[in-house]
């Protein structure tokens, strides 16, 4: 084990001598859970996910793991008010949510009152609760329309999606403050241009660097037209920024080394130093070369989301079709998806997006776990990371889990249960999991 332990030197805490106990955050901290429309809403059925969902693949195989389809989801949107319910039992104080562009704008141009009307209805239900809403403004779905105009593929339609983002602005201003503009574009592109197992499934390197710069752009004209807006003054802008960090798996292998410094640059640095200069490069030899410059980026971010759940670690072969694969120790505790605990990274994490000298909300941060055995020590353990974090100076407002509920987990379908609260999806029951319990208890801790 100790020459593992060379090989691999990414932070290891010894974790018989840590008191998960010993964890202090200040009294205005904000403790919140997260979801996002089409994972729990139900009938999202005109954007770009429900078209996926009943798409094959090359091979005619369907897209979704065992040929699932959000449908009904956790019907979350007749439901919210059972919901806010789970969250006040909780004792958290936020809830970070998604409006769903699909169905605020089923057709171009064409405004849905209702639908707008909904969205306020449910941030009065949780301002009546004593829960702060935080709004998500794209969050992987968009319109069917919007898809098949080529997304942000092209640079002209971002404005198509600033005139939602203003619309949406317009009817939830005075009930909200926290802004997420867009999550994990990084995700978003390489998922989808890059990997094709998101919509819409192209494996396009140098399209996946044209849709992640269209994103960042996305982002801070879309933060500037709001703040132009009645009331953008007072509302706190950011992006949401996922971290997976990118370890060699042996630190002694300079392909191991190259490939894991390249794909964090490509994931992480490219984008913090977008926002840090203005300047956007993103390059893969032979594949793609992409530079942008937008001197307003520095001035576009209240504060930046953070979504954190491990790292991977990354094995150069000599295979042509697949030239590197992940690799886990073999004393680490997986989760239920392709990843193991690890709640050091986390604190990498929040101490990376601190360079960028803003305010943190940690805007995600959960485990899969459907036998809920796992589910209290990573609490008990990333809660304890972040504190540590907190302790060193970083900066961090608040923490939303992921997720409240058990919900629709994207090309996984239902098999991945990420709730804090186990939901029976025949008969729509929702049961707290006792490992949900640590949560609840620091929460409350206040
Ligand atoms: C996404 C969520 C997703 C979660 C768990 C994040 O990348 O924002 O929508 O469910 O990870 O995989």
């Amino acid at each position: 084990m100790l020459i593992w332990r060379q090989q691999h030197p990414e932070l290891r805490w010894d974790w018989n001598k840590i008191d998960t106990n010993d964890i202090h955050f200040p009294k205005e901290f904000l403790w919140g859970v997260a979801t996002a429309a089409h994972q729990v809403e139900g009938n999202t059925d005109n954007n770009n996910w429900s078209a996926w969902e009943n798409a094959r693949d090359e091979n005619c195989q369907p897209r979704i793991k065992n040929n699932q389809k959000a449908g009904l989801a956790c019907d979350h949107w007749n439901r919210y008010r059972e919901d806010i319910l789970l969250m006040q039992e909780l004792g958290v104080q936020a809830y970070r949510f998604s409006v769903e562009w699909s169905k605020i704008e089923p057709r171009e141009g064409e405004f849905d009152e209702a639908a707008l009307q909904h969205y306020r209805e449910v941030c009065d239900a949780l301002l009546a609760a004593g829960l702060t809403p935080m709004v998500t403004l794209h969050h992987f779905t968009h319109p069917l329309w919007f898809e098949q105009k080529g997304a942000f593929e092209k640079t002209e339609n971002i404005a198509l999606w600033i005139r939602f983002c203003e619309r949406v602005f317009q009817a939830l201003h005075e009930k909200v403050n926290l802004w997420c503009t867009i999550n994990e574009p990084e995700v978003f592109a390489s998922q989808g241009y890059f990997q094709g197992v998101f919509p819409p499934g192209k494996k396009d390197p140098e399209r996946t660097g044209v849709v992640l710069k269209n994103l960042l752009e996305a982002h801070t004209q879309v933060y500037q037209a709001i703040k132009r807006l009645p009331g953008g003054d007072q509302a706190r802008l950011g992006l949401v920024k996922d971290i997976f960090q990118f370890d060699p798996d042996n630190r002694w292998n300079i392909f191991d080394w190259l490939i894991s410094r390249k794909l964090k640059h490509l994931f992480t640095n490219s984008i913090l130093e977008y926002f840090r200069t203005g300047h956007f490069g993103f390059s893969i030899p032979g594949m793609v070369h992409l530079e942008h410059f937008n001197a307003e980026a520095p001035r576009t971010l209240d504060f930046i989301g953070l979504n954190y759940y491990s790292h991977l670690r990354v094995k150069f072969q000599f295979n042509p079709q697949e030239f590197f694969i992940f690799k886990f120790l073999p004393d680490e505790i997986m989760t239920d998806m392709p990843y193991p605990i690890y709640a050091e990274g986390f604190y990498r994490a929040i101490k990376t997006l601190a360079q960028l000298q803003k305010p943190i909300y940690i805007t995600e941060n959960g485990i899969a776990d459907a036998r809920d055995d796992r589910r209290e020590l990573f609490i008990r353990r990333y809660l304890y990371a972040m504190s540590r974090a907190m302790q060193d100076g970083s900066d961090v407002r608040g923490y939303f889990y992921w997720s409240l509920l058990d919900n629709f987990e994207w090309a996984e379908g239902y098999d991945m249960k990420f709730g804090l609260y186990e939901v029976d999806f025949k008969t729509q029951q929702r049961r707290l999991r006792d490992g949900a319990k640590a949560f609840v208890k620091t929460v409350r801790r206040k």
